[in-house]
């Protein structure tokens, strides 16, 4: 099964709205010579910069997504944002469940699968963020930990629209930290998502579905991680932040998704 490579710039709460449309522009140039047909390219800055992002983008094939929506259609929630805001202004993904979300702000397997179907039912595609700790990795616990994000996050999800889904396999602790998951390790972690995905939604769904591996990712390590079997891009943090080193990891991915 060939999936088609998404590579997605996670700006977390950087860049204000001028410097999310300088980037933007920077970012088009820097990527003239790439075929959109190999890799999907998205940047995700903040709220505030979704808009003047979305403006810069707009003649370009690179995507835009937040990095939240809540699940409610409208209401007394101050300070949230709903599917149809993030909709109507253009925006077409949306990260869920980040770790940063999950240690910071409370979020849980729970309001992460709440987050899923509103994203799902308003047509955003959703980035679905998962991984251990190091405390979880080093107590052998990373596959249960996977297994019940997955089953928890993923629980009422029909399998017809599954295939739309994107997984971002994040390792909590590399995350920020320069230290990123070997090729071998990331790929037995993408391959037990994958087979966890399988006992939710069947195995061609499974197949389906673009696993991004995400945690320390830059243009040196890009193309061997894509080069495993069950890696389809990444999640970028720190490497997305300047368009030269975005655009470099972006060519690196797609030359490892050729081998
Ligand atoms: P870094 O690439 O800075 O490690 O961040 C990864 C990440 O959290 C992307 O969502």
């Amino acid at each position: 099964m060939s999936r088609k490579i998404i590579v997605a710039g996670n700006w977390k709460m950087n860049k204000n709205a001028a410097e999310g449309k300088a980037l933007v522009e920077a970012l088009k140039g820097e990527l003239a010579d790439i075929s959109f047909d190999d890799a999907d390219v998205v940047v995700c800055p903040p709220f505030t910069t979704l808009g003047s992002v979305i403006e810069a983008a707009a003649c370009s094939r690179i995507g835009v997504g937040a990095q939240n929506i809540h699940w409610a259609a409208s209401g007394a929630f101050t300070g949230e944002i709903s599917a149809d805001m993030l909709v109507s202004s253009g925006v077409k993904y949306v990260i869920i469940g980040h770790s940063e979300r999950r240690q910071y702000f409370g979020e849980t397997d729970a309001t992460v699968n709440s987050r899923l179907k509103a994203a799902l039912g308003a047509g955003l595609t959703p980035i679905v963020c998962v991984g251990e700790t190091l405390a979880e990795r080093e107590g052998n616990r990373t596959e249960a930990v996977l297994a019940r994000q997955i089953r928890e996050g993923f629980a009422g999800i029909d399998a017809a629209v599954a295939p739309g889904i994107v997984v971002a396999y994040e390792p909590v602790w590399a995350i920020g930290t320069g230290k990123t998951a070997t090729p071998d390790v990331a790929q037995a972690a993408h391959a037990f998502i994958r087979s966890e995905l399988a006992g939710v939604f069947g195995t061609e769904a499974a197949e389906a579905i673009r696993i991004q591996y995400g945690g320390s990712m830059k243009s040196e390590n890009a193309r061997e991680l894509l080069s495993q079997p069950d890696i389809d891009g990444g999640l970028i943090g720190g490497a997305a932040l300047k368009a030269d080193s975005f655009a470099k990891l972006i060519r690196e991915a797609i030359a490892g998704s050729k081998n």
